[in-house]
């Protein structure tokens, strides 16, 4: 099964798709993640993602559909995949039912976490990450047991995102109204929309959408 999460900045696309990751046994791919990864190992779609992704602008459609073909291709497709913000534009949208259709794939649902911008900022600006396994953390909404140290992996490497400021929270949020957020007509059109209310706490979210999960695959 394909499913996608759709969903502005700070809606908890990550947090969600690794707790289904877990549940279900499928792959998070992350296009965020892969071009991050691009940055630190610096590839060429690294050095030009770079800029793009500091100035909370999104990088080229040709770069992402790159990046993301070659993870599909590898990802265990038996187990199915979650694709955690991708498509964010229709371009993405279009290249991704053409792949799908090369390997006799579809989507099974295309899930909308439903938010209000204002609280995105709060979110994006108290978030961490371990630096260890990638687990997210919250200063408000998600701490682990013990300050500092990682529930899953016992790490202490916590690390923070170079574009989660202020500032560049405004221009990604303006970046998904624009770009991304006609993808929701798309899907709507297409039949596989659901929407999920992401105002709620992370656990009924993640029972929200294990229902919607449950019942697409
Ligand atoms: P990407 O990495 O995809 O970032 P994003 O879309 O801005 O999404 P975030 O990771 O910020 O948020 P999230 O929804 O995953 O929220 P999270 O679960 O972490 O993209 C980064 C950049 O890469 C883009 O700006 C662009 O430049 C480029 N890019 C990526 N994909 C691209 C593409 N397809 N095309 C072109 N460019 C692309 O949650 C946020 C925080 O809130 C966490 O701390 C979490 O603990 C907390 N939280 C989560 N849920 C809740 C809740 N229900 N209540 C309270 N707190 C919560
Ligand atoms: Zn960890």
């Amino acid at each position: 099964p394909v499913l996608i999460l759709l969903g502005p900045p700070g809606a908890g696309k990550g947090t969600q798709a690794r707790m289904l990751e877990d549940k279900f046994g499928l792959v998070q791919l992350s296009t965020g993640d892969l071009l991050r990864a691009a940055v630190a190992a610096g590839s060429d779609a690294g050095l030009a993602a770079k800029a793009v992704m500091e100035a909370g602008e999104l990088v080229s459609d040709e770069i992402v559909i790159n990046i993301l073909r070659d993870r599909l291709a590898d990802a265990d497709a038996a187990r199915g995949v979650i694709l955690d913000g991708f498509p964010r534009t229709t371009v993405q949208a279009e290249a991704l039912d053409a792949l799908l259709a090369e390997s006799g794939q579809k989507i099974n649902a295309a899930v909308s976490l439903e938010v209000d911008d204002a609280a995105m900022v709060t979110r994006i600006s108290g978030r961490y990450t371990c630096g260890g396994c990638g687990e997210g953390y919250h200063d408000e909404f998600k701490q682990p047991a013990k300050d500092g140290v990682c529930d899953k992996c016992g790490g202490t490497d916590m690390k923070r995102r170079a574009d989660d400021n202020a500032e560049t929270v405004g221009s990604r949020l303006v970046a998904y109204h624009a770009q991304t957020a006609p993808l929701i007509a798309y899907y709507a059109g297409k039949g596989s929309l659901q929407k999920v209310d992401a105002m709620k706490a992370i656990d009924t979210i993640a029972g929200d959408l294990s229902e919607i999960v449950q019942e697409a695959i």
